[in-house]
């Protein structure tokens, strides 16, 4: 059977974010992993544009967000499996106590990830442009509210209506 297409796109330090990593998103792919196709989108609500050769980000919870998203985008780009980027992401987004560049090296070091490599990405013209591919993403969507959940390319706030299958995953 085909996997379940599911994207998510959020921000790193929106609060409604956190909360449906910790209740829904997180237990959820504990659970059912092998039948979700999951793509993370850090970069919600945040606006781009050009400065000479490189991107810049502003983000609805500042510098400190966009910082997040990029490491999240690079973290997504280097581990490319969902099995690995997963639970760090879970991790870095469960934690509401720390910033995201603060919880990443430790969440790194319990799941075993190299954090360094994902450091450097976060800082570099790579991270800059992979988190303007976030954007193209996002903007295809024109979102007004995160955490936004589409289930095969379809919103879930449309498909929550009609099927009890998603009322089952969530
Ligand atoms: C998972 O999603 C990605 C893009 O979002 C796609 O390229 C890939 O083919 C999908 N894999 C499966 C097994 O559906
Ligand atoms: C995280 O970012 C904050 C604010 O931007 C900065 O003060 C702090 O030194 C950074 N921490 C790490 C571990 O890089
Ligand atoms: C959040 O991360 C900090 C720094 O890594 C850690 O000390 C703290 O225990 C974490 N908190 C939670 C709730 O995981």
């Amino acid at each position: 059977a085909k996997p379940v297409q599911f994207a998510l796109y959020y921000e790193s330090l929106c609060p409604d974010c956190h909360i449906f990593f910790r209740n829904q998103l997180w237990p959820t792919f504990q659970k059912v992993s092998s039948i979700l196709n999951i793509t993370l989108v850090p970069y919600g609500l945040a606006q781009v544009k050009a400065v000479g050769d490189h991107w810049k980000f502003t983000c609805q919870h500042g510098p400190n967000e966009c910082l997040g998203n990029v490491i999240e985008t690079c973290a997504i780009h280097l581990l490319k499996k969902q099995e690995t980027f997963m639970p760090f992401l879970a991790c870095i987004e469960m934690n509401t106590t720390v910033l995201p560049n603060e919880s990443a090296p430790d969440c790194a070091r319990q799941h075993g990830i190299e954090y360094d490599d994902i450091r450097k990405c976060s800082m570099s013209g790579l991270g800059n442009s992979l988190e303007h591919a976030m954007a193209e993403m996002t903007n295809k969507l024109s979102l007004h509210h995160v955490p936004y959940v589409t289930l095969s390319g379809v919103s879930y706030a449309w498909l929550i209506f009609y099927s009890a299958t998603v009322k089952l995953f969530f």
